[in-house]
This record gives structure tokens, sequence and C-alpha cells, in this order.
């Protein structure tokens, strides 16, 4: 895990935050007022974008990575480098303990265990960590055949 100042992230990853930043414009919000945006690199190079989707039945909200995932897995683009997350907010987001586990199945199901990008709204600070290092111990396919 690093904390770094955002100009030292290599700039396929400065790119990839800025498509999370695009994709936090297409946030539905009316409860929180807040926008999250997310975007998958794949191995192939593509970008997936998701934005958080809110509804009035409040827990039926879906958060922008849980969003840019069921993008991929739809367009059969499950190999990740790496997912950047972006929000209206003035601290780095995090993703919630519900992404983290999402994220963690994405890992499982490639076996690339993929880097985690989070920015606050300036874009002047980053956070980098692998999906491991934000679910250790996590409820996994292993915990099946124990
Ligand atoms: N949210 C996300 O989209 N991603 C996260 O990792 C944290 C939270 C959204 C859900 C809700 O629409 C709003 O942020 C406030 O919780």
């Amino acid at each position: 895990m690093e904390n770094i100042n955002f100009k030292e992230l290599k700039q396929e990853y400065k790119d990839l935050v800025q498509s999370a930043e695009e994709a936090s414009h297409k946030s539905y919000n009316p409860y929180s007022d807040i926008a999250v945006g997310a975007a998958i690199l794949t191995k192939n190079n593509k970008t997936i974008k998701g934005a958080n989707i809110e509804n009035a039945s409040f827990r039926l909200s879906i958060c922008a990575e849980q969003s840019a995932l069921a993008q991929a897995n739809i367009l059969g683009e499950n190999d990740f480098k790496a997912i950047a997350i972006i929000s209206s907010l003035e601290g780095v987001i995090t993703p919630c303990g519900a992404c983290r586990q999402m994220l963690f199945e994405f890992f499982q199901r490639s076996g690339i265990d993929f880097d985690i990008i989070m920015s606050n709204k300036d874009k002047t600070k980053a956070i980098i960590a692998k999906v491991s290092e934000l679910l250790p111990l996590a409820f996994n396919l292993k915990n099946f055949k124990l």
C-alpha cells in the first residue's frame, strides 16, 4: 500500500483516474449527493467505466465499482490490470467492504492481484494498493473446500 502524490502516478494510471472522473459525471446520486466514478483498465488495455446509481430504497443503491465490474463481465473482459476510483469528496475515496469483496472475486477469477488506485476530487493525492491488501483473509472459494 502506497500513499503518493498524484503526480507520481504513471501516465497510464493518471489517464485511468481521468476516465473514472468522467464516469463520475454519470453518477445518479439524489440521496447522498456524492458522485463516484470507477474505471477498470483491462489486460487488453480497454477502459470500462462505472458510476454509483442510488435508489429510494437506499440499500438497493449500487457503487461505482460494482457497476464497472458488471459492465466488464458482460463485455467478457474479466482480466484487469487496475481499477481507479474517484469521487466528489475532498478526501481520497476508498472502496466500501462490499466492493472489496466483489473486487476480490475478480482477483480470484483471473489470478491477477490487480492495482486499486484511489484518488481525491482535486486529483492531488493517490493511494495504490493490491486487491489482496484491501481484503486480508477474504471469504473466497477456498473456504468452500475446507
Ligand atoms: N459509493 C461508491 O460508489 N463506492 C464506494 O466505494 C463507496 C460508496 C457510493 C455509494 C453511494 O451512492 C454513495 O457513494 C454514498 O455512500
